[in-house]
């Protein structure tokens, strides 16, 4: 996300961050959005999850939890203290300082990525754009987000290359996967903020102080 002076909101957001005042929303609540959701949850953050299945939304505020990762009672306490909240209005976002978008992706029956959610979620962006935020894409498997019936306005927008100049533009930096075709070295060196959800930093061995872990 970049605006047009960067520097005010990147050390706030570092210092929410760091003082674990920052809201974090996690948008999917399924194998891997739930656990992460929890985990930022139980590290002190105020934690909202989104989830378009209004019966998850509920079990999940009741704390009750479909998922072995999570347990029951754990989530309940979460839910008591009020760091963990689940919703299925998307207005919500608005209160998120970190987003972290955990649809599904499956294969079509050719076997290439079903973005069908992905381009859904493509709504939360346009949620954070109305905050003032401009947000950018890098995928080297989905160079340009295809057509769709639901979000036509997105149709054509192209994954940006990773340079050190577009990451030095960006507030920060949210790595969503492991891909080998990406330079994580660069990242590392020119982001202000990298929020790392796969540990792929430590994994290759990359330090610095940039990279926060979710
Ligand atoms: N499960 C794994 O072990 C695993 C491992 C590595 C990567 N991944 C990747 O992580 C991503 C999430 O996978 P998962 O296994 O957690 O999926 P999942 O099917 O378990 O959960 C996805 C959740 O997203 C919700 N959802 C669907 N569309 C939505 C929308 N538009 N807005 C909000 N919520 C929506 C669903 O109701 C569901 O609760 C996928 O890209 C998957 O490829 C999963």
């Amino acid at each position: 996300m970049n605006h047009e002076d960067p520097k005010p909101f990147a050390y706030g957001l570092f210092e929410r961050l760091g003082r674990r005042t920052a809201v974090v929303g996690v948008i999917g609540l399924g194998y891997v959005g739930l656990p992460l959701a929890a985990a930022c949850a139980r590290g002190g953050f105020r934690t909202i999850g989104f989830d378009v299945d209004a019966s998850k939304v509920e079990m999940l505020n009741g704390g009750r939890s479909y998922i072995d990762a999570v347990v029951s009672s754990d989530l309940a306490v979460l839910v008591g203290d009020g760091r963990f909240l689940a919703k299925g209005e998307f207005s919500y976002l608005a209160e998120c300082d970190v987003v972290v978008i955990c649809v599904p992706t499956p294969l079509t029956r050719h076997r290439e990525p079903d973005l069908r959610y992905v381009t859904a979620t493509a709504e939360t962006i346009g949620i954070l754009r109305l905050r003032g935020a401009h947000v950018d894409y890098h995928d080297p498997h989905v160079p340009v987000i295809p057509p769709t019936r639901e979000h036509g306005q997105y149709e054509g927008v192209r994954s940006i290359e990773i340079t050190a100049e577009a990451l030095r533009g960006c507030h920060a930096v949210v790595v969503s996967t492991d891909h080998d075709a990406v330079d994580y070295g660069l990242v590392a060196e020119h982001s202000r903020l990298v929020i790392d959800t796969r540990n792929v930093f430590r994994r290759k061995g990359i330090e610095s102080s940039a990279v926060v872990k979710s």
